[in-house]
């Protein structure tokens, strides 16, 4: 397996403010939706999105929960994410490269989206045992990822999420799939939204 894709590419899509799209594509605005809409509360405690780029998804993530840290691998991603966030005094953008750097403490919610398939299997299967081991005892980790190979990733978005599903061994409490985007959340307690909510 090759290995994770070099920084040095993000350093030069990064010469873009929007290099994937994220303020003007609909299929990205669809996507940002549909995760927003399966996370199983409707405010987390602590939070982390991992590769948060110019921060869209950050900006709505921000709205859902008391804390949020945001890391992004390019200075350029953390200081557009920075600018995106500024109304939010609870976001923290970092500048970090997983897994060589980690955040301290346990969260309620983890967003990894659209980073699995910039890394090589051996490191994302060491990334998913640390990521386990982040996360509160009814938190939650959602991952988002784009199906097609492309040529910059070392992985597909289909690999990523049957190695998270092999190296988690967590149960899979939500999902939603088509041609295009795979998501999924896992947790350690297994509770359905209405048993969340208090409804049974
Ligand atoms: C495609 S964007 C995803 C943005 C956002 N999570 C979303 O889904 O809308 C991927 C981001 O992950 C960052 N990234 C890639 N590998 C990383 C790593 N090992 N650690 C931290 N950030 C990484 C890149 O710099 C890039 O900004």
């Amino acid at each position: 397996m090759s290995a994770a894709t070099p920084s040095e590419y993000f350093d030069a899509i990064y010469a873009q403010d929007d290099p994937f799209g994220y303020r003007e594509r609909w299929y990205e605005a669809r996507k940002r939706a549909l995760l927003l809409a399966s996370l199983p509360a409707q405010t987390f405690g602590r939070v982390w999105e991992i590769g948060c780029s110019n921060g869209e998804l950050t900006a709505d993530l921000a709205t859902r929960c008391d804390s949020l840290i945001a890391t992004d691998l390019s200075a350029r991603a953390v200081a557009l994410a920075t600018e995106r966030t500024q109304a939010h005094a609870h976001v923290d953008v970092r500048q970090a490269r997983h897994p060589d750097t980690w955040p301290d403490g346990l969260f309620d919610l983890i967003v990894f989206s659209e980073v699995g398939y910039y890394l090589d299997a051996d490191t994302l299967t060491r990334m998913a045992h640390r990521l386990k081991s982040s996360l509160r005892g009814d938190g939650v980790l959602v991952a988002c990822h784009w199906l097609a190979p492309f040529a910059q990733a070392p992985q597909s978005g289909r690999d990523v999420h049957r190695l998270l599903r092999r190296e988690l061994g967590m149960q899979r409490v939500f999902g939603y799939g088509d041609a295009d985007v795979r998501l999924d959340g896992w947790a350690l307690n297994a509770a359905s939204v209405a048993q969340r909510a208090g409804l049974r």
